[in-house]
């Protein structure tokens, strides 16, 4: 785990602070789909601003790739940002470098913040670019990166910039690799991992790297049709990955050999076809039809992971257990994550969920409140979880 400094150890008062948010919110046509990520980076600059810093903010939006996209501009965020920052103004520069944001950041007073153009409107920034990051380092005193969910990309607004003043982490990083490194670093046990989704060819590095840190593994989705597969269960038609069963062989090897114990569903729903409200049956596994494909866990399959769970001091969530986009196929990923709400909210449990699939899923379910910690990252959460060194974090411990 990196060391890394936090606001606390910087002065801010009078200064210049570069912060580098991730505002990469759902746009369509002007209008924000999804504000959770600028309201979770709100509190962070208002503790900046209140301290007498100048905050000025960059971001991404979307992969423009090197080239300036007015429909991927910030500018329409810079209005959401400042009614998550009680109405503090926000003021826009049209461009995260050169002369528009030079003068933006030179009217600044102190606990005033300004937001910068989308970053990737230069190329630059994706290449890591020394010099582009020169000119982004030019504009602050001190660099705060509070974007987790944007580090596991070596980008200069990320990596080479960090290097390049005075860094911390935010107080959003610092929450969420706090939160992280207790749950794979030191967690009260049994400490169980769910992982669900659709393809282990997707998740292998997770699924190695969990074996080995998990007392019991918890295998949901279509993703546990490639496990039955290779153990000779008859998935009929369902979603599976038959070329993978050597690679789930392995996985349960490693597993065995950690003292971590995999569970598979014992049931489930199946259907003919995915759609809403189709005719659909539970069946027991080594039952599954010829003609039907696996869509859901079974009301036995969610009884004894509600038991499992129920044993449990620290929980890791990751992807659905079922096709939960579609009713009624959400019900066993809704019945556990109701579960696991239930006893994070009595304080036995600490439960981390992650991923754009099961943020989805905990909101259709109507828990995603009371869990002990929902992140917005999608594939820095992923690559945490394989075990991988996030270039962004490692840059704040250079
Ligand atoms: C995300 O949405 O996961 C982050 O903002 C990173 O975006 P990217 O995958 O385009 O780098």
């Amino acid at each position: 785990m990196t060391e890394f400094k936090t606001v606390d150890d910087l002065r801010v008062k009078g200064k210049r602070v570069l912060v580098r948010a991730d505002l990469n919110v759902p746009m369509k046509d002007g209008r924000i789909g999804d504000a959770t990520r600028i309201e979770r980076t709100a509190p962070g600059l208002i503790e900046l601003a209140d301290k007498g810093a100048k905050v000025i903010v960059i971001s991404h939006l979307g992969r423009p790739g090197g080239r300036v996209d007015d429909g991927l501009s910030l500018r329409p965020v810079a209005d959401a940002l400042s009614r998550a920052l009680d109405g503090r103004r926000v003021a826009f520069a049209g461009d995260c470098i050169g002369m528009q944001a030079e003068t933006a950041v030179a009217a600044m007073n102190e606990g005033d913040v300004v937001l910068l153009e989308n970053l990737r409107f230069h190329p630059g920034e994706e290449l890591n670019d020394a010099a582009f990051a020169a000119r982004l380092a030019a504009l602050g005193d001190v660099y705060v990166n509070d974007a987790f969910s944007t580090a596991h990309r070596a980008h200069a607004s990320t990596e080479a910039v960090a290097r390049l003043l005075p860094s911390a982490a935010g107080r959003l990083m610092q929450a969420e690799l706090d939160t992280l490194a207790k749950i794979l670093g030191n967690p009260d046990r049994p400490v169980v991992a769910v992982v669900g989704g659709a393809k282990i060819s997707t998740k292998m590095g997770v699924l190695g790297n969990l074996s080995g840190k998990m007392d019991q593994l918890i295998i949901g989705g279509a993703m546990a049709n490639t496990f039955l597969h290779a153990r000779g269960v008859d998935v009929g038609r369902s979603l599976c990955e038959p070329d993978m069963a050597e690679a789930a062989h392995d996985i349960e090897a490693a597993a065995r050999a950690a003292g971590c114990e995999m569970v598979l569903p014992k049931d489930a729903v199946v259907a003919s076809e995915l759609k809403e409200g189709v005719a659909c049956e539970t069946v027991s596994l080594g039952s599954v039809p010829a003609d039907a494909m696996i869509l859901d866990v079974g009301p036995a399959t969610v009884a004894d992971l509600k038991e499992r769970i129920e044993g449990c001091r620290t929980l890791l969530w990751n992807g659905p257990l079922g096709a939960f986009e579609v009713s009624p196929f959400d019900a066993g990923t809704t019945e556990v994550a109701r579960a696991v709400a239930r006893l994070s909210a009595g304080g036995g449990l600490l439960s981390v969920a992650g991923g754009g699939d099961t943020v989805a899923a905990l909101v259709r379910a109507g828990v995603v409140d009371e869990f002990s910690y929902v992140t917005t990252a999608g594939g820095a959460f992923l690559e945490w979880l394989e075990g991988k060194t996030l270039p962004g974090v490692a840059a704040l411990g250079a």
